[in-house]
């Protein structure tokens, strides 16, 4: 099922997001749902908050990722449930990134070019996995979101000056995206 994508100003993209267990109902259809949800709106991760639920579960799926020096990048597919950031390399990379809840935006950000990852699969089965480069940044643009933390946040003071007036425009509403989006 696709569910609409709460977008910023919301004030479930602030909260710090819950753990769940085992005991926490359907959770491998809400999985599913957030897939969904993510392909239909052509992105390539969806975290909780971004459907309203502020617990810590994040999806990322790279299949529609073209990457001819990494053929392996399109087969990158992860659902992460409690994940805990162990390790974040000071060494970081500049890329540009986007998000369903901020639409119509896109700004460079500083991330980490390796990580350390500790997270239970749908299973609940415990993993603890090394990631870089593209694979490490979206996971933590998705685990931001599980801390309340949006990549506009990140961006210099001066870009954050610049899309300041999209940013008002989304938390007024005037959105222009071809998916279901809520507040
Ligand atoms: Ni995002």
């Amino acid at each position: 099922m696709i569910l609409p994508v709460y977008t910023y100003g919301s004030a479930v993209l602030r909260k710090k997001s819950e753990p769940i267990d085992s005991g926490y109902p359907n959770i491998k259809e809400l999985i599913d749902n957030m897939f969904e949800t993510m392909h239909s709106a052509s992105g390539v991760g969806l975290a909780a908050p971004q459907i309203g639920l502020p617990i810590r579960v994040l999806v990322i799926d790279f299949a529609q990722i073209e990457d001819k020096t990494d053929p392996e990048l399109s087969k990158f597919r992860v659902a992460m449930i409690n994940p805990r950031m162990l390790y974040m390399s000071e060494e970081t990379s500049v890329e540009e990134e986007g998000c369903l809840s901020i639409p119509g935006i896109n700004e460079n950000v500083a991330r980490s070019k390796h990580i350390k990852i500790k997270y239970l699969d749908t299973d609940f089965n415990e993993h603890t996995e090394d990631f870089s480069d593209y694979r490490a940044r979206a996971i933590q643009h998705e685990y931001d979101h599980l801390e309340g933390k949006l990549f506009t946040d990140k961006v210099s003071q001066l870009r954050r000056q610049l899309i300041k007036s999209k940013l008002n425009n989304i938390v007024k509403g005037k959105v222009n995206c071809k998916y279901r989006v809520s507040k």
